[in-house]
């Protein structure tokens, strides 16, 4: 409950101690990453082993790729509350196997007492945090909504069923990773911020191994598998939500939550060589900007040229600038704002935006689309994604996010979950940066009942009419630049999928006017050529975590989690 205050959103100092030593006591945990497996029927690739383990059961016992991705988006709830959620939203991509394509859109949408205005203060100015901690910061929750929709069209396998795992690992608790045990304890302050009772996550010095039970949660899964959506968007859960809002200044209502439905829409898809990519479309931004990137760069000799080349950086660079450029200024929910997604693809458009590419010298961003820049990218690794392909080649991608780590940090009293703080992927002032440096306008503005825009990029590839890729990761706004880049890895520049997967990685988002870098991803002599045709350049830890799966030539699957999460986990069979 409430007690608003801002603390540092983001310490290298954890990132560094998570990344070192997860797997230590693997075998007292009774679980282990496994991160890069070859399935010759399935494959499931998550966050965590648990979840992991729950949808390849699934699959085991018949379930299609949609039961499986429902099931481990329950599991991810409980075995990853920093991103894994019910009180979030996100996004589903499905390809069947006779080629036929769905997406499911339950992304959280603004309250109804939400206004444009509403984290500016009376000088016009934004209120530092206000869209990110606490109560106010939370959108209607679209995940509970958006996994039943997809089960009543695609679903095999009863709903209660594909819940139950998440029910029992609430209920009889689990053993944290490392890497979880360091996120609690640097979350820790934050909690108690917005938190004024106990909850299960309040605890000094987690450690490897200590039991996380969440009793609350279970029941609330529970209630699900009894009521479906009435089971969270009515009556106890839903009574609990409002409650919170009250004791917080937060607006959901018991109307916003009866209200909230996920939306079917089309998947945005295009070509690129012989390959059909098949993403999402607004309110996520990925799809369009993924499909962008590949056209406009697909006419230049990037094979030849190779990975890491400085033309091959170069020209990627460029193209990264002006799709994000597009993207703040074109791109919101397109219930709310007329997106031009075929102007923003036609190849009249994307050959028009290259048009003043130069080979040798890199454009300025003010050049290419007015616009100004102030503060700081702050890094953050809190969505998720789930990457499944079952026995009958049925395909699902699907990423989750309560944006940051445990959302706004409010955990739901009476109901165990922590809400999200999507409301920050607003634009909450034309041209002010949210928390992953993105700005916006008039298209992402917040309008009651309107999604916010994402940078999230499920994803599904084919090649000459098959499966032939299923990926997506979290890393807010370096999402969409990761997918370009480890496709290609593998498309263009022929690499196995892990090593796709694990290369270093660049990303450029128009705004701020410079490339991010991985630490140590990028040899000296190689951004001395990069800096002498104008760059510069940033370094961050890391930025997006892909997992993904690859169709190989024999029909059998790879499936690939990412060094940079060591939870990351691939199981096939
Ligand atoms: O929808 C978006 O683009 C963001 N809310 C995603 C946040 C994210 O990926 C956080 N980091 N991993």
């Amino acid at each position: 409950m409430p007690k608003i205050r801002c603390s540092i959103f983001f310490s290298v100092f954890f990132l560094v101690i998570s990344l070192s030593s997860s797997t230590l006591f693997a075998q007292q945990l009774g679980y282990s990453s496994n991160k890069n497996a070859l399935g010759s029927q399935a494959m499931v690739v998550s966050p965590h082993p648990l979840a992991s383990e729950v949808g390849l059961a699934i699959l085991k016992a018949g379930g299609n790729a949609i039961d499986a991705t429902i099931a481990v988006q329950f599991a991810q709830a409980v075995v990853y509350p920093r991103a894994g959620n019910i009180g979030g939203g996100g996004f589903m991509v499905i390809r069947l196997n006779n080629g036929e394509t769905a997406t499911i859109d339950y992304r959280e949408k603004a309250p109804r007492k939400a206004h444009r205005n509403m984290y500016l203060d009376q000088a016009g100015n934004i209120v530092p945090g206000l869209s990110t901690k606490g109560h106010l910061a939370a959108g209607v929750p679209g995940t509970v909504d958006g996994l039943i929709q997809a089960h009543e069209k695609y679903g095999k396998l009863p709903f209660q069923q594909l819940i139950q795992p998440a029910i029992e690992l609430a209920e009889n608790g689990y053993p944290v990773s490392q890497t979880e045990a360091a996120r609690l304890n640097r979350f820790q302050d934050d909690f108690k911020a917005v938190n004024d009772d106990p909850n299960p996550f309040i605890k000094e010095n987690w450690k490897e191994g200590d039991i996380l039970k969440q009793t609350l949660l279970a029941q609330t899964l529970t209630r699900i598998q009894q009521k479906g959506r009435a089971g969270f968007y009515k009556g106890k859960v839903a009574k609990a939500i409002v409650k919170e809002m009250k004791e917080g200044n937060g607006i959901i209502s018991r109307r916003d939550l009866a209200k909230y439905r996920a939306q079917w829409r089309a998947a945005v898809t295009g070509q690129y060589k012989d390959y059909t990519v098949i993403s999402m479309p607004p309110p996520s931004s990925g799809g369009v900007a993924l499909l962008q990137l590949l056209k406009m760069v697909e006419d230049y000799p990037i094979e030849d040229w190779g990975f890491h080349d400085p033309r091959t950086i170069h020209l990627m660079v460029e193209a990264e600038r002006r799709a994000y450029a597009d993207r703040s200024q074109h791109l919101g929910d397109m219930d709310f704002y007329p997106v031009p997604i075929d102007s923003l693809l036609s190849k009249e458009y994307v050959e028009g935006r290259m048009a003043n590419f130069s080979p040798k010298k890199a454009s300025l961003s003010s050049d290419i689309l007015a616009g100004a820049f102030q503060g700081q990218i702050k890094e953050s690794f809190e969505t998720t994604h789930s990457s499944v392909v079952d026995k009958d080649g049925n395909a699902v991608s699907l990423t989750t996010t309560l944006n940051s780590n445990f959302g706004c940090k409010v955990w739901v009293d009476e109901a165990g979950f922590f809400l999200n703080n999507e409301m920050d992927d607003f634009s909450s002032k034309p041209g002010v940066p949210n928390q992953f440096g993105l700005v916006g306008a008039e298209a992402n503005a917040i309008q009651p009942g309107k999604r916010m825009l994402s940078s999230m990029t499920p994803t599904i590839i084919e090649k000459d009419g098959e499966l032939f890729m299923v990926i997506g990761a979290p890393g807010g706004s370096t999402i969409i630049t990761a997918v370009f880049q480890v496709f290609l890895n593998v498309a263009a520049f022929g690499m196995d999928l892990e090593a796709a997967v694990n290369a270093s990685r660049f990303h450029h988002q128009w705004l701020p006017d410079r490339i991010l870098i991985e630490k140590n991803g990028i040899k000296e002599e190689l951004k001395e050529k990069l800096k002498a045709l104008g760059h510069q350049m940033y370094e961050v830890n890391y930025m997006a975590v892909i997992k993904a799966i690859h169709r190989l030539q024999d029909g059998s699957l790879q499936g690939v989690g990412d060094r940079r999460n060591p939870d990351d986990d691939a199981k096939g069979y």
